[in-house]
């Protein structure tokens, strides 16, 4: 049995109080969905900017009334230290999902990027210090790696970061690793490589490339690959982070925490087989696609290849992904032909 296997048997029995920032978006609405499903009681913190209500009433349908009456709502921004200190108030744990995504995003406005994602950040860690949390589990990010050629990425070899976005995230991890020395609170950053999964919104400008595809491919519209194809991720379906979020948040070994972990699976996928797959997992859920790719130029701020080693979270917080991308496509596929 995997320390999550137990875990997940341990918390039923002995509810704690979790606060999800981003809940209405689509890692926080997962973590909802888990929290919720282990009887535990949930405080959600969230402005709309990129979550949707939708996401909180299809988690609703998802658990008992019993458990769903355990989850509290709070409209707020964490650019407000008072919504922030509202939030954190009884918390047990903090899973601080809420910021802005999207390399592109951050180029087109670097300010409000960095208002919500350093400004919020800060807001979030004081509110949590103050509130005496047990710890702290923050999304950081793969963007970190920067412009380090090494593969596969190991926690501690960096490079410099190639968009505002990465520089928000790199600091995020700064200010963690400030506060643990000075403030003595307890907190671990995740560094995400392309998550994937159901509620990861399909639409807008800055969507990510899986259920942007995804969503074209149902609707018989154009796919456009940025570049020769062959730039490649360590896609990582949501199941698995939310087993890494739940890992750190309750990891008590000293050593495991006050770190970054990688989250991913340690493998790699090109663009051109990724555009395989979800076409052939779309085929085999009766949707046909039948058009080739567009090819248009590399995108502004893009690493070229990602894969993460995953040894350190593996070792230290006992994180073994349950997913592939194959599995995770299969899983997440009837939501979009269901909600596309
Ligand atoms: N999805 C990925 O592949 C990925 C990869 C690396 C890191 N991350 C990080 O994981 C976290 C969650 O990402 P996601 O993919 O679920 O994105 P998402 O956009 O679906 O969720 C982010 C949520 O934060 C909320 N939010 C934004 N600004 C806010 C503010 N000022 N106050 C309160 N709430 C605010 C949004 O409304 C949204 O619900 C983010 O921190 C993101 O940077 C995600």
């Amino acid at each position: 049995m995997t320390r999550y296997d137990q875990l997940c048997i341990d918390l039923p029995k002995n509810p704690k109080t979790w606060l999800v920032t981003g809940v209405a978006g689509f890692i926080g609405s997962n973590l909802l969905e888990t929290l919720l499903k282990l009887d535990q009681r949930v405080v959600g913190l969230d402005n709309f900017a990129t979550g949707h209500q939708r996401n909180l009433d299809e988690v609703q349908g998802l658990v008992s009334a019993e458990q769903w009456a355990r989850f509290s709502f709070i409209e707020g921004d964490i650019r407000r230290l008072e919504d922030c200190r509202r939030a954190c108030e009884g918390v047990d744990y903090v899973l601080h999902q809420a910021a802005l995504g999207s390399v592109p995003r951050s180029l087109d406005d670097p300010i409000t990027s960095n208002a919500t994602n350093i400004d919020g950040f800060l807001n979030m860690m004081v509110a949590a210090r103050d509130a005496k949390v047990v710890s702290f589990t923050y999304a950081a990010s793969s963007s970190t790696y920067g412009d380090h050629p090494a593969l596969p990425k190991v926690e501690d070899v960096i490079g410099k970061p190639l968009s505002p976005y990465a520089v928000t995230k790199y600091v995020n991890e700064l200010y963690a690793d400030v506060f643990a020395r000075h403030y003595g609170i307890v907190s671990n950053g995740l560094r995400y490589f392309n998550v994937f999964g159901k509620r990861q919104d399909p639409n807008g400008a800055y969507a990510a490339v899986i259920p942007k595809w995804t969503a074209a491919m149902i609707q018989g519209a154009d796919v456009f690959i940025n570049g020769d194809g062959e730039t490649s991720r360590d896609f990582c379906f949501v199941a698995n982070a939310v087993q890494a979020n739940l890992l750190a948040a309750t990891a008590t070994d000293s050593a495991a925490q006050n770190q970054v972990y990688n989250v991913a699976v340690g493998d790699r996928t090109s663009l051109n087989t990724l555009f395989s797959l979800i076409r052939d997992r779309l085929r085999a859920n009766g949707v046909q696609y039948d058009k080739e790719p567009n090819r248009r130029d590399f995108r502004a701020g893009d690493v070229r290849h990602s894969q993460a080693a995953i040894d350190k979270a593996a070792t230290l917080l006992g994180y073994q992904p349950e997913y592939d991308i194959a599995a995770g496509l299969e899983s997440a596929m009837p939501w979009y032909i269901a909600n596309v």
